[in-house]
């Protein structure tokens, strides 16, 4: 079996133990590793690491990755505190924790960025890469697995190349991936992508084979996952965008099969993608970053020709699903790097229409996705604005309330922004949608509060809007003392509410 993995004879000299892979890591790196998503990121080399510190090694590290990966890499790391700065997004607790307590340096970037800044130099030398890959070809080319991420630019820039086959992930996945890296300005070309499913590159990433230090092999599965039930909110959510969707279809502003899809993570994106399955829409075309079970729902329902990402994201029961019937999947995906997939470019040239969450959205359309009451840090803002920005309809969702009504997600002030009024189109919420395109701020704040609000908190917004607008300026009043009043009162009662 390992000659259909390492098909390159000289390297199968490079294979050792995770823990003397781990041996190539020291103190004070930079460290750059494959996943996105619980998915495709190295599991054997980053638990080894963690066992030296957890022994009493002083190691530190700063570690990039394409977005938010599994426990064995965030998880371990950050318990063992190995984790000195992180790039760019992450979802693990322990990671988080460490954030917003200030052991661990953060910033939170915006997905399409992070190759870029590798490659110009912005995080200094990369010293190892750690790549999980299903196989190396007999060039010594790396074939990703359910992730690409920033894998092509790590194994590109880094000094040393760990690579580590997983042989839990099955070989019917080679083929799906197109690796492009784009030329560093000023010779940087338009990137030739002009409907979801060209295919612009190679299936694997190039690498010098004398880079490769170090081969492990593992069969530690991804750790996906469960996804919460779809429930009424995220039903009647997703109701609300394909009424409208079918709304702009019959006025003409979208062809009838949609334009390509992009969907954000979680259980309300994958239940707004999954409503798609009973919608009228066919010959439907993705063009996105995490590849949801609601993708399998749409492929298997025939609704989709292609779906574009960087990684396939399922839940544990979609994992089970994907492995099952790879081969047909397998024909509908496409996996690009990051730099790629959540290229402002291509979205802009593809007229993506793109669905994101919001943690909460304020009377004028700016939206926080990420802080929350404005400082705690959650996950952070991930490709969202990469693709809002560049949207041909951009839509922000999130539920009208949260902790149990104790919490308005629609607020006069957002405590922390990520999306500004410039790039949000349409807001939606259980209650209903507000469609933002052509309003001044006064307009959208009417529209946010009768059409999103929830019922209990609408004569509050109702009342702050009405005084604000007794200021001097009418264009987007608000009364600063007071704006996010709201926020402090949740911190000091534990709820919005007045009493
Ligand atoms: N104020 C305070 N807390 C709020 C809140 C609000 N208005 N709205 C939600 N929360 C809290 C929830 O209570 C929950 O807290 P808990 O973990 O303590 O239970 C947490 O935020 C997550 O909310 P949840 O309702 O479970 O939402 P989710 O799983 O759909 O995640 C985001 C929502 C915004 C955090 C998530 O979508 C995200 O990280 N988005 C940014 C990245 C992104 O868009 N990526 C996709 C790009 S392709």
């Amino acid at each position: 079996m390992i000659d259909n993995r390492i098909r390159r004879e000289d390297l199968k000299g490079k294979i050792v133990s995770a823990e003397e892979a781990a041996l190539l890591i020291k103190d004070g790196m930079t460290v750059a590793a494959s996943g996105f998503t619980p998915s495709g990121y190295p599991k054997a080399v980053p638990l080894a690491l963690a066992k030296r510190a957890e022994a009493g090694e002083q190691i530190g590290i700063t570690l990039l990755t394409g977005a938010s990966v599994g426990d064995e890499l965030d998880g371990a790391l950050s318990r063992a505190g190995v984790i000195k700065r992180r790039f760019p997004y992450q979802t693990h607790n322990d990671t988080r924790n460490g954030i917003n307590n200030g052991s661990i340096m953060y910033q939170d970037m915006h997905l399409s960025h992070l190759p870029q800044y590798m490659s110009y130099g912005f995080f200094g030398n990369i010293d190892v890469a750690v790549v999980e890959a299903l196989a190396i070809t007999e060039e010594g080319g790396i074939i990703p697995t359910t992730s690409v991420g920033i894998s092509p630019t790590a194994v590109k820039l880094a000094d040393k190349v760990i690579v580590e086959i997983n042989t839990s992930q099955p070989m019917a996945l080679e083929g799906i991936h197109d690796i492009y890296i784009p030329e560093n300005p000023p010779y940087r070309k338009p990137i030739p992508i002009e409907k979801s499913g060209d295919r612009i590159g190679t299936t694997y990433i190039p690498c010098d084979p004398s880079k490769i230090a170090a081969i492990v092999v593992t069969d530690i599965t991804d750790k996906v996952r469960p996804l919460g039930p779809i429930d009424e909110d995220s039903e009647a959510i997703s109701n609300h965008i394909i009424e409208f969707l079918d709304f702009e279809v019959k006025k003409g502003r979208l062809p009838k099969n949609l334009l390509p899809l992009q969907s954000g993570v979680g259980s309300v994106a994958n239940a707004v993608l999954g409503g798609l399955v009973k919608a009228p829409f066919t010959d439907l075309t993705c063009y996105t970053e995490v590849i949801q079970d609601s993708m399998l729902d749409l492929i298997d329902a025939g609704k989709v020709t292609i779906a574009s990402g960087t990684s396939i994201t399922p839940s544990t029961e979609g994992l089970v699903r994907l492995h099952k019937d790879i081969e047909k999947y397998a024909k509908y995906i496409i996996l690009r790097p990051q730099e790629i997939s959540n290229n402002p470019e291509v979205a802009r040239r593809l007229g993506v229409l793109s669905m994101n969450t919001a943690i909460e959205i304020d009377l004028y359309g700016h939206v926080n996705s990420t802080n929350i009451m404005g400082s705690r840090m959650m996950n952070g803002l991930g490709g969202s604005a990469d693709y809002t920005r560049n949207a041909y309809i951009s839509f922000y969702t999130t539920v009208s309330t949260a902790k149990n009504g104790d919490i308005s997600s629609i607020v006069p002030m957002v405590s922390h922004v990520d999306h500004t009024e410039h790039d949000v189109m349409v807001v939606v919420t259980e209650r209903g949608l507000a469609d933002l395109r052509g309003t001044a701020p006064v307009e959208r704040a009417r529209m946010i509060i009768d059409k999103c609000a929830h019922p209990d908190y609408q004569p509050m917004l109702n009342d702050y809007f009405e005084r604000a607008l007794k200021t001097k300026t009418r264009h987007e009043p608000h009364l600063i003392g007071e704006a996010l009043s709201w926020h402090q009162r949740f911190l000091d009662t534990g709820s919005m509410k007045l009493k």
